[in-house]
């Protein structure tokens, strides 16, 4: 969602902040700005649209600063328009912000009623005209902006220029992530690493109701309280260099074919091939004690969770509850003491899966956040941290920290077989080099592209596409499902093969594409039927399968290698995605930041 990113530098502010605004763009706008403070004047440029349409506004009409404060915005309270774009901007202050102030309308009720105007519709502007209004009253800005976030009720991260001082800046952080990025000479912040990448690597990750004041020579965090204190400096993994296409045309396709690389950089840290056992991070409780797990996420990451679901009550026997997370929290859900409760996140930031989060925790439960993003606030709050080791992906689309979340949930898995007493060590090794096997299949699976480059030729006019899959293949027809439809616009549904006949058949015409995952194992004959009744009813059917029996009448077969119930899942993952990725080509829609859609989605 919307991105940051503030300077306080020793040269201009503006190219340098939309280098940065560009590293941001995987999170997903629509619209843009910048503003500076030079020899204490503040000036602005913002404009609807992509970052190109705000370079065209700089081009007309540059701005000049060593420091300066940017934003993309991904709107939520009015249109995408310049009106409503960042920063805000009054007579004394320059105002960026990410999330939601919940309590903006009595808020803006008070100073409408002591006569200040607005222009916009933001949320946003409110803290700008209520920060304004106590410098107004002669407040020192220190003073002022305590006072103005004493004020404001829900999940922010803002950062703020002061007019007529140059060399001073404030951030705040609660419930949105903010960090500060160290320099020399210079200071910075950012919405999260991947905004200071190539700026700083050394960054101070804000806690929950942290604020900063920063200056080019020094910093000073002071915790909700006021109380100054130090935060700890953590050493940035992301370098500028990992947010590249490198010679793909396409975020999303580099990582696409990164994935038997990342899927066996994940491995690697899971699984120990020599000893043929699985090792997880040091537990703050015991894996055999826990009677229950309930997995909890959001959109791809929620269909991981639901392939693990299959894996942990079949090897482990413990039963699964799968939900997602913006339902999860309002169902009044029934926990079971000393349950372990795992929340699955790329970011480690939507703000459904964080909340969910913090109500399993006070309900008491173990709590356990499998992120890509080391830093989270999911990493930062959970008693057990899994990291996936993807790296930073950028396609709005998650393509490798799914099969990287699958590669993780595997290995857990496992070692919830092994700490029941229900795995023994010859079962835990064969587990082992069944998924050692996994990358090099991957990599088979990809040398195949131009034969799905050609099947989505074939389907790309459709107007509605359904995916079918049996049991551990269910979630993955999910999958596939919505990164079509995330992507190329068709609207796409995934169905468990053996439900079409109550209802979705009905759907089915010569005009309807139907893919159906069906890797050759005990289902295959079931899911074939599935997939005949609908040739009956003259229904397109791919089959992406190792099965080569059964292509009399289909549209075309994708080719898969045999692989075992730990495997398929995370192999079959790989089709789908190409699929998706090459319709999308076809129908020249913007793959890696598709319409509407954001990568990491901070408000509920
Ligand atoms: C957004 C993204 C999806 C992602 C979901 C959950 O909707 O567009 O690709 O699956 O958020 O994100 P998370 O970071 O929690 O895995």
């Amino acid at each position: 969602m919307c991105g940051i990113i503030g300077i306080l530098g020793k040269t201009q502010a503006v190219p340098r902040m939309m280098e940065a605004l560009k590293r941001l763009e995987y999170r997903g706008y629509d619209s843009a700005g910048v503003a500076t403070v030079a020899d204490g004047r503040l000036d602005r440029r913002r404009a609807p649209g992509k970052l190109s349409a705000l370079e065209a506004v700089l081009a007309d009409s540059p701005l000049a600063g060593l420091s300066g404060i940017g934003h993309t915005r991904w709107a939520t309270h009015g249109e995408p328009t310049e009106a409503n774009a960042h920063p805000h901007m009054t007579d004394r202050i320059a105002i960026v912000h990410n999330g939601i102030i919940e309590n903006f309308r009595p808020l803006k009720d008070e100073l409408l009623a002591t006569g200040v105007r607005f222009e916009g519709e933001t949320d946003t502007e409110v803290v700008a005209r209520l920060l304004t209004r106590y410098l107004n009253e002669g407040l020192a800005p220190r003073d002022a902006f305590r006072k103005t976030l004493g004020r404001l009720e829900g999940a922010f991260a803002l950062c703020v220029l002061i007019s007529g001082d140059d060399d001073l800046m404030f951030g705040a952080r609660e419930g949105s992530p903010l960090v500060v990025g160290l320099g020399d000479g210079e200071n910075y912040l950012g919405s999260d690493a991947m905004a200071l990448a190539g700026l700083s690597n050394r960054l101070i990750y804000l806690e929950e109701g942290d604020w900063a004041e920063l200056k080019r020579g020094g910093l000073q965090v002071y915790d909700a309280a006021g109380n100054p204190v130090t935060r700890p400096v953590t050493l940035s993994q992301v370098a500028a260099t990992m947010v590249d296409k490198g010679n793909h045309r396409h975020f999303m396709q580099k990582e696409i074919f990164e994935q038997p690389t990342v899927v066996a950089q994940a491995l690697g840290r899971y699984l120990d091939p020599n000893e043929g056992t699985v090792r997880l991070p040091d537990m703050p409780f015991e894996l055999a004690d826990i009677p229950k797990v309930t997995l909890v996420a959001c959109g791809t990451s929620y269909y991981a969770a639901q392939v693990a679901r299959y894996w942990i009550e079949k090897i482990a026997r413990v039963p699964v509850e799968v939900d997602i997370a913006s339902e999860f929290r309002y169902r009044d859900p029934v926990y079971q003491a000393g349950g372990l409760a795992i929340f699955i996140s790329q970011s480690g930031e939507t703000a459904d899966t964080l909340a969910a989060l913090r109500h399993a925790k006070a309900a008491g439960q173990r709590i356990a956040a499998l992120v890509n993003v080391m830093g989270s606030t999911m990493a930062r709050e959970a008693d057990l941290v899994l990291p996936i080791h993807a790296g930073p992906e950028i396609g709005v689309a998650s393509t490798k920290a799914f099969t990287c979340q699958l590669s993780v949930l595997a290995a857990f898995a496992i070692k919830l077989g092994v700490a029941r007493g229900l795995v023994d060590r010859a079962r835990e090794a064969d587990y082992v080099s069944e998924l050692e096997q996994t990358p090099k299949l991957m990599a088979r699976v990809l040398h195949n592209d131009g034969k799905m480059a050609e099947i989505a030729r074939q389907i790309a006019d459709a107007r509605d596409i359904l995916f079918v899959g049996r049991g551990i293949q269910f979630p993955i027809a999910m999958e596939g499902a919505l990164k079509l439809k995330e992507i190329s616009y068709i609207h796409a549904e995934g169905y468990a093969a053996g439900e079409l006949k109550h209802g979705p058949i009905a759907l089915i015409d010569e005009k309807v594409p139907v893919i159906g995952l069906a890797p050759k194992d005990e289902l295959i004959d079931k899911t074939v039927s599935n997939l005949q009744e609908i040739m009956a009813r003259k229904g397109r059917v791919v089959l992406i399968s190792d099965n080569a029996e059964h292509e009399d009448g289909l549209l075309a077969r994708f080719p898969m290698p045999p692989a075992g119930d730990l495997v398929a899942p995370i192999l079959y993952a790989i089709p789908v995605q190409l699929l998706a990725y090459y319709t999308a080509v076809e129908k020249g829609t913007d793959v890696d930041q598709p319409r509407n859609l954001a990568k990491s989605v901070t408000v509920e």
